[in-house]
């Protein structure tokens, strides 16, 4: 007889949760934060071509030289083959973490390569972060929005978010003390910071170098921890690199750096920069995790670094990436209705947009998306529901012609919603959700 779950089915009796998993009685308590983003069948519709989607921050690879990469690749293959298919050093191979302080030198930072652990993506540093820090119910302070990857990794741990606002200059320093004062008053230190203070994702904000050194002071006088994900840095299109947090504080700020947009995602090189202390234990999580950080794709990128003009190819990102922001800043001027603002990014992927009072952007995604315009509602980068009447906009993988389609598609959805309201009045929010796990598209 077949015992399974689903078959067994009285067939006048809908399916309970158990019934389609019959393993849910044995997850662990955290599996509960973990959960699938309600929009991400939205999405498999809005990666059609006739949809232009303003939703995903994937990098522009067509801006790629793959040629002469494939060459290089190829002959890293005959010349250093026995090493790169090799299992390797759980930290990381030397020369990388040798040229990657190179690359933080950038931005002000004296590190040495023993502080270096090099991880799959700056996700897993991120995730491996948060599992040496924070227990079940821990507080983790982030900007508001956040970055969606490391809410649903906040979750996954249990970890309770306390988001701090934001204005055109990043994070503010008074609302960070105002949380850390209400926090402290509850017998609460949270574990740390996560910011991204350079082309934020999603708000396209940069955080004023004043201000960094006032969220450094007040991180360091409340004994917080602080966590710099930086994976923009150096997608300035003003020809500007900001100073990295962690060159003014070595000894309070883990720094995350990624070569995902700055040459490709699909390689999954990133790294963290810890205090010694931290690092410690840092590499040992990692090596839990993964033995090893995969050595082929770090010999690609120590090739990449050594022998490529990787600078010029960066410069190639900021232009490609300038560009398209221009169309899509010069787009929402033109064609969005009346009561519509955004922000104006020096950098990155990202715009963050907000709509007239009484709009919801997750009720109206389905809407859009039939409209053949994709964004991410602005609900998936908070913790508690809050962003219903903004959305993330991206303009760094379609082409600026595509960009100004889609903005002029997304107005006219604007205006028949407007439209709606003034009809039947404000259109309010169905539901109120938490971070979910991201789909590619909400990366
Ligand atoms: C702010 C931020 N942090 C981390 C990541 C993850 O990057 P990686 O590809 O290095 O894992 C992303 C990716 O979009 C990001 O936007």
């Amino acid at each position: 007889m077949n015992t399974r779950g689903n078959d067994n089915l009285p067939s006048n009796r809908p399916p309970t949760q158990r019934d389609l998993d019959p393993h849910l009685r044995r997850y662990a308590q955290r599996t509960v934060g973990m959960t699938a983003s309600e929009i991400r069948a939205l999405f498999a519709v809005a990666s059609r071509p006739e949809v232009v989607s303003l939703a995903g921050g994937m990098p522009y690879l067509p801006a790629l030289p793959l040629d002469s990469l494939a060459d290089e690749l190829a002959q890293m293959v005959s010349s250093e083959g026995m090493a790169a298919l090799q299992y390797g050093s759980a930290q990381g191979t030397a020369q990388l973490r040798e040229q990657i302080c190179e690359v933080m030198a950038l931005e002000g930072v004296r590190a040495h390569a023993d502080d270096v652990t090099v991880t799959v993506g700056s996700q897993m540093a991120l995730d491996m972060v948060t599992r040496i820090f924070c227990d079940p119910g821990d507080v983790v302070l982030a900007e508001a929005p956040s970055y969606v990857g490391a809410l649903t990794t906040f979750a996954s741990y249990q970890a309770q978010v306390v988001q701090v606002a934001m204005d055109d200059d990043g994070l503010v320093p008074g609302k960070l003390e105002a949380a850390l004062d209400a926090l402290a008053a509850q017998g609460r230190t949270p574990k740390f910071l996560y910011t991204i203070p350079n082309f934020h994702n999603p708000a396209g904000v940069t955080m004023a170098v004043q201000r960094r050194g006032e969220v450094l002071r007040l991180c360091a006088e409340h004994r917080v921890l602080v966590v710099e994900d930086n994976p923009y840095g150096l997608l300035g299109f003003e020809g500007k690199i900001y100073p990295a947090m962690r060159a003014s504080d070595p000894d309070n700020v883990v720094y995350l750096g990624s070569f995902s947009k700055t040459f490709a995602p699909g390689l999954r090189v990133g790294w963290a920069l810890a205090p010694h202390a931290v690092r410690e234990k840092l590499v040992l999580a990692a090596e839990s995790a993964t033995l090893c950080p995969p050595a082929f794709t770090q010999f690609v990128v120590s090739r990449y670094l050594a022998q490529h003009d990787w600078k010029g190819q960066v410069k190639i990102y900021q232009e490609v990436y300038r560009e398209r922001r221009d169309a899509m800043l010069a787009a929402l001027a033109q064609h969005l209705p009346p009561g519509c603002t955004w922000t104006h990014p020096t950098g990155g992927f990202y715009v963050w947009l907000t709509v007239p009072e009484g709009l919801d952007t997750k009720a109206m995604l389905p809407r859009a998306v039939t409209e053949r315009v994709a964004y991410v509602p602005g609900t998936a980068f908070y913790a508690d529901g809050l962003g219903s009447r903004q959305m993330r906009l991206s303009f760094c993988y379609p082409t600026s012609e595509r960009i100004v389609e889609g903005v002029r598609r997304l107005a006219a959805v604007l205006e028949g919603e407007l439209e709606l309201q003034r009809t039947f009045g404000s259109v309010r929010p169905r539901t109120v959700f938490g971070p979910q796990s991201p789909s590619p598209d909400t990366a």
